[in-house]
């Protein structure tokens, strides 16, 4: 096909989405850059259908409990290019990152000082912090949800069974302030057993996400934070499948000796404190 019989082919379905509502915004400006993808790799007919064949398989193995759609935005970084574009346009509000696909509604509730480990394999690890304003006042009473692997790398829903281990909820105190014990967080993979991880391998990318803990942070009149905590001096830091590390959210963690803990238990533990502040919504 000559050039101008390209660009015709373009400019007829563009004009065929006339309308001038936000769908039609959407959908002109996808097909503009998904045609320019086309032009700019000269896709050949088998690539076509290599690509057709691997959003089929994407489809397949997507369920309730996996969302390999999702996955393949994480590793093409447009999920967190999405949270970017949308990010608090206060700099002082903590920084936000991916939501990843394992957050459970009513998870169990601790209260301060509670342990959502639940179970979890891994060193005891003790988190406390303060959510605040942006301004520092205080956010009493603010809804904040934990979730994180365990020390084999493995969310509780990756399991067999029901089990509910590393994962909670608890709210703020008076003066914003909050502590609960989990354990110490691990790095893992993203599941790499489908079209993603094939993907990655055949492209010579690994599937490893630096260690981390998961928050979400809702309060009323403020905008809800989803983040991670990192932990600092992880080898994945540098080189995380999903990109979303940010040096704002990598904190060092504190490891103690047994013996030590404040609340009396006998082995090794870890800690570390993480503040949180929230934009006005
Ligand atoms: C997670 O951190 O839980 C995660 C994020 C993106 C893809 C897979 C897992
Ligand atoms: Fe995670």
């Amino acid at each position: 096909m000559n050039p101008e019989r390209e660009r015709a082919v373009t400019e007829e379905v563009v004009a065929s989405f006339a309308g001038e509502d936000r769908l039609s915004d959407v959908l002109r400006s996808l097909v503009r850059h998904l045609h320019a993808f086309a032009r700019d790799v000269r896709l050949t007919q088998e690539e076509w259908a290599a690509g057709i064949a691997f959003l089929t398989r994407t489809g397949h193995i997507t369920d309730d409990r996996r969302q390999e759609f999702v996955l393949l935005s994480d590793v093409l970084g447009l999920s967190m290019l999405t949270v970017g574009i949308n990010a608090p346009a206060d700099p002082r509000a903590t920084e936000s990152t991916v939501f990843g696909p394992f957050f459970v509604e009513d998870a169990p509730h601790v209260g301060l000082g509670g342990d959502i480990a639940f179970g979890a394999k891994g060193v005891p690890c003790r988190v406390d912090g303060r959510v605040t304003d942006v301004d520092g006042a205080p956010v009493a009473g603010a809804r904040i949800e934990v979730w994180e692997a365990d020390a084999d790398g493995f969310y509780d829903v990756q399991y067999d069974g029901d089990r509910t281990a590393g994962r909670g909820w608890l709210e703020s105190g008076p003066q914003g302030e909050y502590l609960f014990w989990s354990v110490r967080p691990s790095a893992y993979p993203i599941p790499h057993d489908g079209p993603v991880g094939a993907l990655l391998e055949a492209t010579g990318r690994h599937p490893m996400r630096p260690a981390h803990l998961h928050f979400m942070v809702t309060a009323p009149g403020f905008r809800t934070l989803i983040t991670h905590v990192f932990v600092a001096g992880d080898p994945h830091l540098g080189g995380d499948a999903v990109f979303g590390v940010k040096d704002s959210l990598v904190v060092d963690v504190a490891d103690h000796g047994a013996g030590t803990a404040p609340d009396g238990r006998d082995g090794p533990w870890s800690s570390f404190t993480f503040d949180i502040r929230l934009e006005r919504a």
